[in-house]
């Protein structure tokens, strides 16, 4: 895919396994999250809620990643903050479901990534975590549905972690072609 077009800042995030321990200021942390919170969504209802810790608070931190699958726990270790998104999934204004409340939620963290990465600071969102153990910790009500587990912080050398996770960080993953996802007319007629 051509993207000299694209944005540097979009064309530059990519989700490494490798994290620094080091600190994330707190005043960057509040960017992102301020980022997140200007997305648009269905009806303003702003579903995302974000609920974070950092390794500065080890019995909270450990707890974090013991929801995590042990193959994510592994890396996000050493990240230096965990944030959890979840989606308010009903309306304040009816209590009708909302169907769009994860998508929202899911451009929320696309702003949280790119604002992150302005600062140098990475996020890798893992899906690969106990929504059961989340909703008990939190002591969730049914509608607030836990959504990804996000790790933050600065590059690492990743001379921690094990050498098939480290891999994983020498090449960029690919992306389908235009061709794929962009359709003119027709569905499946390739735009470009
Ligand atoms: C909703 C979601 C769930 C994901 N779950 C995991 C996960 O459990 N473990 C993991 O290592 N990466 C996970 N990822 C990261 C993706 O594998 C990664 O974003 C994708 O391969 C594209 O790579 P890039 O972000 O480096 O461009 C997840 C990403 C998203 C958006």
């Amino acid at each position: 895919m051509k993207t000299e077009l694209t944005l540097e800042i979009i064309r530059e995030r990519w989700s490494p396994y490798a994290f620094s321990k080091n600190n994330i200021e707190e005043f960057r942390l509040k960017a992102m999250f301020e980022a997140a919170g200007k997305a648009p969504s269905c009806f303003n209802e702003q579903p995302w809620m974000f609920v974070y810790t950092t390794r500065e608070d080890e019995s909270i931190f450990n707890s974090y990643l013991g929801f995590m699958e042990e193959s994510n726990q592994a890396w996000a270790k050493n990240a230096y903050a965990i944030i959890i998104a979840m989606a308010r999934t009903r309306f304040t204004h009816n209590g009708k479901v909302n169907r769009f409340a994860l998508y929202d939620t899911g451009m929320a963290v696309a702003n949280m990534s790119l604002q992150a990465l302005a600062f140098d600071i990475y996020v890798h969102q893992m899906g690969g975590f106990s929504v059961e153990k989340v909703r008990k910790y939190f002591n969730l009500s049914d509608d607030v549905e836990p959504l990804t587990m996000i790790a933050a912080g600065y590059l690492g050398s990743g001379e921690n972690l094990p050498p098939e996770i480290l891999r994983k960080d020498e090449v960029r993953r690919p992306r389908k072609y235009l061709n794929d996802i962009a359709f003119k007319d027709r569905l499946y007629n390739p735009a470009f």
